[in-house]
């Protein structure tokens, strides 16, 4: 029975083939007969108010069903904020809620739905609409918005706090020998998964089902039923795959319910899909904002302050900012530490989650801050890192439920040939390109869910099982990891295993955010699995026909398939043929401990990049990176290399590509197009070298995952503007740094 744990092969997607051959079916290609087509009508100006639409000619074009506007719509049930956006959590961000009323608060607004009988019909309809407004001047950009910033009570939809501080920020300042001061500016960044969003609803009597693209099927039955005032037993949110979505479909936006009120309008199942266009004014985006950071430090390299400051715009509903100060201040060893968000009232939908909210951001301006105090010392920056290493959390003083920074930054150095660097900026060239090489630290905070993950798991007589949660496969690869955390608990071959997700009539998972989908996701499968393997052993050694009658429960080991103990097996399918039982189920579950667990929980890694500047032209290709991660327990090595290379793309997005603007005076996206919007692609995308640090950690899950979703992207831009600055001993401090800073 010593057959090799199933947890941590380096197996294929489960849904691999799939998804390649296309038989892999996303929601918003579920055919419904009948099904009506809906198209979102956006505002044109940002501010102001609709005086009138003109619906007579939209009306009369052929096929059309309805026009919803706010003359029409039903009103919502639940005002904000209490509207709960992720399984059982309150209010994060999004409060609004369109077309209850005349008033524009942003560019694209939904201000209107189109029904009709096919998707053309439709969009030629909305293309009749004749909207007359009342335009006031909108309110966009930093500068327009810098004199009227606040800082708030709490942002991050009221999880987190609008400050935060230890120590004396001045004393350690002015104990400083040595000073670091920058202000960085960022673009918005919008977002661009390949699968837009969208949602089908169908109506029977008072029941509501909804094929939903999301993060979490939970997350868009509850907000749904407490928008339409609905019980939560009336409605059942199916949604099996997600093609990408990287915190885009985590809040469930708009358009989940304004397709179940135009369904309910018309009287059929109805399919509402946000264009690309639309992507860029209906989902949220990260912010545009301005960081500063001062640091202070000891001539031999001790940190004595941080300071780090953001400002940026937000919503004219919700206090919204992300996070990008939290891991500042749990990175270093340093006692004094000062960090504030200020915002202000913009005409923008409100922010949300992108990959690595905040951290992402946030470390781009600490770790270059960190290359530059670096530089001033002549120290190392690796060695500079390793002075102010925390060994336990620098805000509670608690340890870590698990580290593994030092060995990321070993193992890192060593794959990547950090040693014998010469620290000199603009000194390698190759011809007409400069090269530089730049590292940094990543942090990502672990946060467990708040409420009960649920499963279930069921053996079937042919000795198959099948293992079932709420969640949809993010697109991560979860239905494979989940297998293999089955089939370990089970004791059966991951063949014989099966994932069933995606439903909201499956137990209950919390809406995936955070990087938290492995671990708790892992932590239910692998409770409900255990208890079906228990049960069927108790049922064994209480059989009189079962060759372990009479055995001691927890003599029995399990592999193969078998239930063993000393030389005597009994396979699980014998056990329910013997018994004419067509299966055997299990339910599981985890609680996350609620209460100061003792332990901070932070995911770390190393980052390093080498970038070749063309001196002339400016151009930065990055020719190669290595990231080093310590994510806890690694449940699949492949799909986790895959998630962190995936992220480190993204962080060489961040650093040269990703990049919107707010035209000041129409508060309108410049470029809302994938062909404007530049996102990396493979022409871009360098060598990636991921290292794997398992580390670990009894505190943060039962298996000790603490996930890779994002932590790839975190100081992998920072790496990448110090590797800038070392090979042409520029400092670009604007994000993207693009071509005509460096010319
Ligand atoms: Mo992820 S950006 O926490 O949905």
């Amino acid at each position: 029975m010593t057959t090799a744990p199933a947890i941590g092969q380096p197996l294929d997607r489960v849904d691999g083939r799939s998804k390649v051959t296309g038989s892999a079916r996303y929601s918003a290609e579920i055919p419904i007969p009948g099904m009506a087509y809906a198209c979102v009508v956006g505002s044109r100006i940002a501010s102001g108010r609709v005086t009138d639409i003109d619906t007579s000619a939209a009306q009369a074009e052929e096929g059309v069903l309805a026009v919803l506007t706010h003359q029409n719509l039903p009103r919502i049930t639940e005002q904000p904020p209490l509207i709960p956006s992720l399984a059982g959590t309150a209010a994060p961000g999004q409060t609004f809620f369109p077309m209850q009323d005349d008033v524009v608060h942003y560019a694209g607004q939904h201000i209107a739905i189109v029904v009709a009988d096919t998707w053309e019909r439709a969009q030629h309809a909305a293309s009749e609409l004749r909207v007359s407004y009342a335009e006031t001047p909108p309110v966009v950009t930093l500068e327009q918005g810098r004199d009227q910033a606040y800082i708030p009570e709490r942002i991050f939809g009221g999880w987190l706090p609008g400050r935060i501080q230890r120590g004396d920020i001045d004393a350690g300042l002015a104990a400083a020998d040595v000073r670091v001061e920058a202000t960085f500016t960022y673009a918005a960044n919008n977002h661009n998964p390949i699968e837009p969003s969208g949602t089908t609803a169908e109506w029977d009597g008072d029941e509501l089902v909804l094929h939903d693209t999301t993060q979490g099927v939970n997350a868009t039955q509850i907000t749904v039923a407490r928008l339409l005032g609905m019980p939560l037993s009336k409605i059942r949110v199916i949604g099996h795959y997600v093609g990408g979505s990287f915190g885009s479909k985590a809040m469930i936006h708009h358009h989940a319910a304004l397709a179940a009120l135009a369904a309910r309008h018309v009287g059929r199942p109805v399919k509402l899909v946000l264009t690309r266009e639309q992507m860029f004014t209906s989902v949220g985006h990260r912010e545009e904002q301005e960081q500063h950071i001062a640091l202070g430090a000891t001539r031999d390299g001790r940190l004595t302050a941080i300071r780090h400051h953001k400002l940026s715009p937000t919503s004219h509903f919700d206090d919204w900012a992300e996070p990008s100060i939290g891991v500042s201040s749990e990175l270093y060893a340093c006692p004094n530490f000062d960090g504030l968000y200020r915002i202000f009232r913009a005409n923008t939908m409100t922010p949300t989650f992108m990959r690595a909210p905040g951290e992402a951001s946030g470390m781009l301006a600490l770790e270059v801050a960190m290359d530059e105090l670096a530089h001033e010392l002549g120290l190392d920056p690796i060695e500079l890192r390793l002075r102010n290493y925390a060994e336990r959390s620098p805000s509670s003083g608690q340890p870590w439920s698990s580290s593994g920074l030092r060995e990321c930054y070993e193992r890192g150095a060593a794959r990547f040939g950090w040693a014998g660097r010469d620290p000199r900026p603009g000194v390698r060239r190759e011809g007409n390109r400069l090269i530089g090489t730049g590292m940094a630290t990543a942090g990502y905070p672990v946060a467990p869910p708040a409420n009960p993950q649920r499963a279930r798991a069921r053996l079937y007589a042919d000795g198959t099982a099948v293992v079932q949660a709420a969640t949809p496969d993010f697109g991560t690869g979860v239905a494979t990891v989940m297998t293999q955390v089955a089939a370990d608990a089970l004791g059966m071959p991951v063949e014989r295993c099966r994932f069933e997700s995606g439903d909201t009539d499956l137990p209950n998972i919390a809406a995936a955010v955070g990087s938290a989908g492995a671990g708790m996701i892992s932590a239910a499968v692998h409770s409900a699995a255990t208890a079906l393997r228990n049960q069927l052993i108790a049922r064994a050694v209480a059989d009189p026909r079962s060759p372990l009658h009479g055995a001691n429960p927890v003599d029995v080991v399990v592999g193969e398939g078998l239930m063993t103990a000393g030389t005597a097996s009994d396979p699980y399918a014998d056990l329910l043929q013997r018994h004419f039982q067509p299966d055997a189920e299990a339910s599981g579950a985890w609680t996350p401990p609620t209460g100061d667990p003792g332990y901070a929980m932070m995911t770390f890694g190393a980052q390093f990049a080498e970038v070749a500047v063309d001196a002339e032209l400016g151009l930065v290709r990055v020719r190669r990176m290595t990231g080093a991660f310590a994510p806890g327990r690694v449940l699949n090595p492949k799909l986790a290399r895959s998630q962190l290379m995936g992220g480190m793309l993204w962080g060489l997005g961040q650093a040269l590509l990703e990049a919107n603007h707010m035209h000041p005076r129409t508060g309108h996206w410049a470029n809302a197009s994938l062909g404007e919007y530049l996102v990396a692609v493979n022409a871009d995308a360098p060598d990636v070298d991921v290292e794997l640090v398992e580390v670990e950690d009894d505190v943060v899950n039962p298996l000790g995952v603490k996930g890779v979703g994002e932590i790839g992207q975190v100081g992998a831009g920072a790496a990448i503007a110090n590797a800038v600055h070392h090979a042409t001993g520029r400092r670009i401090r604007k994000i993207p740094i693009t071509i005509e800073d460096l010319l």
